[in-house]
């Protein structure tokens, strides 16, 4: 095994190797698009979402082995969350939950945060005038 792998936690490649919840969703409630400008990573996250609770969660992450396994990770951590309290998942949370992540691959955890929070603002933005009492920013 390259010495480089050792880099990562026995959990950062088994969700490497094993993404759970990789595809797309038919009518999603909520779908995030993200990207890093610095390597162009993209991942787009989709979200189904009953009476403010995250029932289902699906990727497609164009990216790095870190960003593939913060995404399986992170579609893992909202399943069954509230909604409010996905928004409160931090990229430290989702690496942790990964048994960490190296130093210089810490950044490609924000792409997983980020699409979080981008699928439930799109979730919140179409529930406007659907009688949702959702707060973005609880
Ligand atoms: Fe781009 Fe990891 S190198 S997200």
């Amino acid at each position: 095994m390259p010495s480089e792998w050792s880099l990562y936690s026995e959990k950062v490649m088994e969700h490497f190797r094993n993404p759970r919840n990789v595809g797309g969703m038919e009518n999603p409630d909520g779908v995030g698009h993200v990207g890093n400008p610095t390597c162009g990573d993209i991942m787009e996250l989709y979200l189904k979402i009953k009476d403010n609770i995250i029932t289902d969660a699906k990727f497609k992450t164009f990216g790095c082995g870190a960003a593939i396994a913060t995404s399986s990770m992170v579609t893992e951590m909202v399943k069954g969350k509230r909604i409010e309290e996905a928004l409160g998942i931090s990229n430290k949370a989702v690496a942790e939950a990964l048994d960490g992540l190296p130093p210089i691959k810490m950044h490609c955890s924000v792409l997983a945060e980020e699409a979080v929070k981008s699928a439930i603002d799109d979730y919140i933005a179409k529930s406007k005038g659907k009688d949702s009492k959702v707060e973005s920013n609880p």
